[in-house]
């Protein structure tokens, strides 16, 4: 009895005495705003600024003394970047660092399926996580406004509804891992040649409805924790230090509560960078090592010279405990939150994720006389041709470059899946890179070739007239001028002559399959010739088995097209009305969005005589869906109201496959010019065949309303709307009139 009474004694004066010494700042029961001020309360001047800039490449200090961690950072946003030297780009030469490559994100937008953005986000977090890292530096939302944007690949189309719905749940997979997003590039980064000179001169309206909105949701509706800042200007302020786009949008009008973090060298001047919303410094450039008092980080302009002025009493201390209060959020929802999960690399389960938006992201163009799928009961010889059917295309690019544990490429995948059942041969037809480095990373590939153009077309003719079905796989890569950071394509054309090869295998032979290998749109003079068209993307490293899954019809296409295929260059709004620039230049130069609203489909819409090669939302199956007729729930709705529009869609071939339902709204008349129509919901459906399922959309007043620059406010103007229900932007199948009240 007397021995219980002492236990409880004792029991109970450790755990006051616990509870005592546990500062608010660790204590995660205690509201996060708490632990921030207590955490901001005991830190001085010099550990505040310190923790605003890097500390090396991927790196910024926490406060060792307090216990306060590191924040790590890596690219983004494809999979997770090997690890490069503290103060270096050069390979830290670890072993343990390959990942899983996961699509692209055109690849991702292209499936049209906000759960396979969940399951990308989900994965590549949960690699994040077992790395070590506290931030990805992704995922990129600028808008596609032209084809020959070298980063369009790291994007999801030209659409900010698409792109918002997908972006949402690729934030919310990633940041339940306890990891951080970094949505980039903050914002109006829609080219790169120029992208730390060029000043975008844009209207508010196209701003808000075109640019921010993809934004906007991954910071309001994912709650995104950080958003990297873009090189480029905006209103002559460059967009690491910009008032108008930190300050007064993202955390005025947004309420970003997280952090900015720039660029990397994306910072330009201390006094921009402590008052324009800027919270983290990364990879200014530096002078060595022997340049900083202690270290070249010293240099930062949100270091020394930070606390200089602050020392000194010309600038206070306000903006400093604002970027610190953020950084110390981001620490506590990452670093610091002990519940988060462990994270897992390269898993099985990582490889079947990639798989699956692979099969659900490539888009089957066209297919006369069903060349697709191939038949291997007919096809005994079959001709690969084309440098992308072997070329490693996770290697190279920019920031995005991976070092991956495995790669698959299209040819070895396709020999796989039909290994004993068809003979394959590969001809090279063309050569386009043979280069295989990054940032020191090496594909170990040599794909190098001396033979003539026309050597190596007659080779490849000379197979094809032998085979029963020839696949050639090109399009672009990541070299600089194709699909890579820091450069933009010279025009719309495939590049190495592949018009020429495409063209005599055409010739050669009937059953021709062009894969297109790309992030962006490209011209095809020789379609009329090819009856078969994909749409492959940067797969990563399942690209071989899911583009041969989609080949043989084991999987059915059920891509859609995120961005609108020109006939011509001049077919596009940014290079109709004129304003690209091709030439570098150090000096800052205007580039004005004179096409404003008109973006992708919204310009293509417009134009009485020019269509597109491929609209936005083209994408075929190996199924046939019919829909029926779309009904609305009501014939008037007023501004608080909602309207449901339901449509029944019916799978009228033998096969299973999914169909993506797209609902645009057409604004008849309003005060102020409008698109055509703009997308405002999509849906999904897989159908069994002859299965039909009944299609809800519902619309509310966000849907009707456009951006009124002179009063700056969403309006939805009452008047006369429509409903289009369509397989495409151009493929309409039904419509249904409606009016705001
Ligand atoms: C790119 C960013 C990238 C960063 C770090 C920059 O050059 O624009 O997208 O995250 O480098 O590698």
């Amino acid at each position: 009895m007397k021995k219980t009474f002492l236990t409880f004694i004792l029991a109970s004066a450790v755990s006051t005495t616990t509870m005592a010494q546990v500062p608010v700042y660790l204590d995660d029961s205690k509201p996060m705003e708490e632990r921030v001020e207590d955490a901001l309360a005991r830190m001085t001047v010099e550990e505040k600024v310190a923790m605003t800039h890097a500390q090396s490449k991927f790196c910024s200090p926490g406060v060792q003394r307090l216990g306060i961690p590191e924040v790590w950072m890596t690219d983004g946003p494809h999979g997770i970047r090997p690890e490069v030297l503290w103060d270096e780009w050069d390979q830290a030469g670890w072993t343990n660092d390959s990942c899983v490559a996961y699509p692209a994100l055109t690849c991702l937008a292209a499936t049209w399926n906000p759960e396979m953005s969940r399951l990308y986000g989900k994965s590549i977090g949960e690699e994040a996580r077992y790395r070590k890292k506290t931030v990805i530096l992704g995922p990129g939302v600028n808008i596609y406004r032209t084809p020959l944007n070298g980063r369009n690949f790291e994007y999801m189309g030209e659409d900010p509804y698409l792109a918002s719905r997908m972006v949402v749940p690729y934030v919310e997979g990633v940041q339940q891992n306890g990891v951080a997003v970094c949505v980039k590039h903050f914002a109006l980064n829609n080219h790169e040649v120029n992208r730390h000179t060029t000043n975008v001169i844009v209207d508010d309206r196209a701003l808000y409805e075109i640019y921010l909105p993809a934004f906007k949701a991954a910071v309001q509706e994912g709650k995104a924790w950080s958003v990297m800042a873009a090189y480029n200007l905006y209103k002559n302020q460059h967009l690491c230090h910009n008032q108008y786009m930190l300050n007064d949008i993202l955390k005025g009008e947004w309420g970003f509560d997280g952090v900015v973090v720039s660029d990397w060298g994306g910072t330009h001047d201390t006094p921009q960078a402590i008052t324009n919303g800027l919270d983290m410094e990364f990879g200014t450039w530096t002078d060595g090592l022997s340049g900083g008092a202690s270290k070249a980080y010293d240099n930062y302009y949100l270091a020394h010279p930070y606390l200089k002025l602050i020392k000194e009493g010309k600038v206070g201390t306000k903006e400093l405990d604002d970027k610190v209060r953020r950084i110390l959020r981001l620490i506590f929802r990452t670093e610091m939150d002990r519940n988060r999960p462990y994270g897992s690399m390269n898993s099985e389960e990582h490889y079947a994720a990639a798989r699956r938006i692979a099969e659900e992201g490539i888009v089957l163009l066209k297919n006369e006389g069903n060349v697709l799928p191939i038949d291997l009961n007919k096809v005994k010889k079959l001709l690969v041709v084309g440098e992308n059917a072997v070329k490693m295309m996770t290697v190279g690019g920019g920031s995005s470059s991976l070092k991956v544990q495995r790669e698959i490429s299209p040819l070895d995948g396709i020999k796989a899946r039909v290994a004993g059942k068809a003979e394959v041969q590969w001809a090279r037809g063309y050569v386009g890179d043979a280069s295989g480095e990054y940032n020191g990373v090496v594909t170990g590939q040599d794909l190098r070739d001396n033979r003539s153009p026309q050597e190596l077309i007659d080779e490849a003719v000379k197979m094809a007239s032998e085979a029963d079905c020839v696949i050639f796989i090109g399009g672009l890569n990541k070299s600089a001028g194709q699909d890579c950071e820091d450069s933009d394509r010279k025009g719309l054309n495939l590049s190495y002559g592949q018009d020429n090869v495409i063209a005599a295998l055409a010739k050669a032979n009937k059953n021709l399959v062009v894969v297109n290998i790309s992030g962006n749109a490209i011209a095809m003079p020789w379609i009329k010739e090819v009856p078969a068209v994909v749409q492959d993307w940067y797969i990563g490293s399942e690209a071989g088995p899911a583009l041969a899954a989609i080949l043989m019809g084991d999987a059915n296409p059920s891509g859609k097209l995120p961005f609108t295929f020109p006939v011509r260059l001049e077919d596009n709004s940014a290079h109709a009305l004129g304003e690209f620039v091709y030439e570098r230049s150090n000096e800052v130069i205007d580039v004005k969005y004179n096409e404003s609203i008109f973006v992708g489909y919204r310009w293509a819409d417009k134009q009485k005589k020019v269509k597109p090669l491929f609209p936005f939302g083209h994408g075929l199956s190996y199924t046939t869906f019919v829909y029926g007729k779309a009904v609305a729930d009501k014939k008037e709705m007023s501004a608080d109201e909602v309207l449901t529009i339901t449509v029944p869609v019916t799978n009228t071939g033998n096969r299973e496959g999914a169909e993506v339902v797209q609902l645009y709204i057409s604004d008849l008349k309003s005060s102020l010019p409008r698109p055509v129509k703009e997308l405002k919901g999509f849906a999904k459906v897989k159908l069994a065949p002859g299965e039909t399922k009944e299609v809800t959309f519902t619309i509310a007043k966000d849907a009707l309303s456009y951006f009124d620059d002179a009063r700056h406010e969403w309006v939805a103007e009452p008047g006369k709307f429509e409903a289009i229900v369509a397989a495409s932007a151009t493929d309409i199948r039904s419509k249904v009139a409606f009016e705001l009240k």
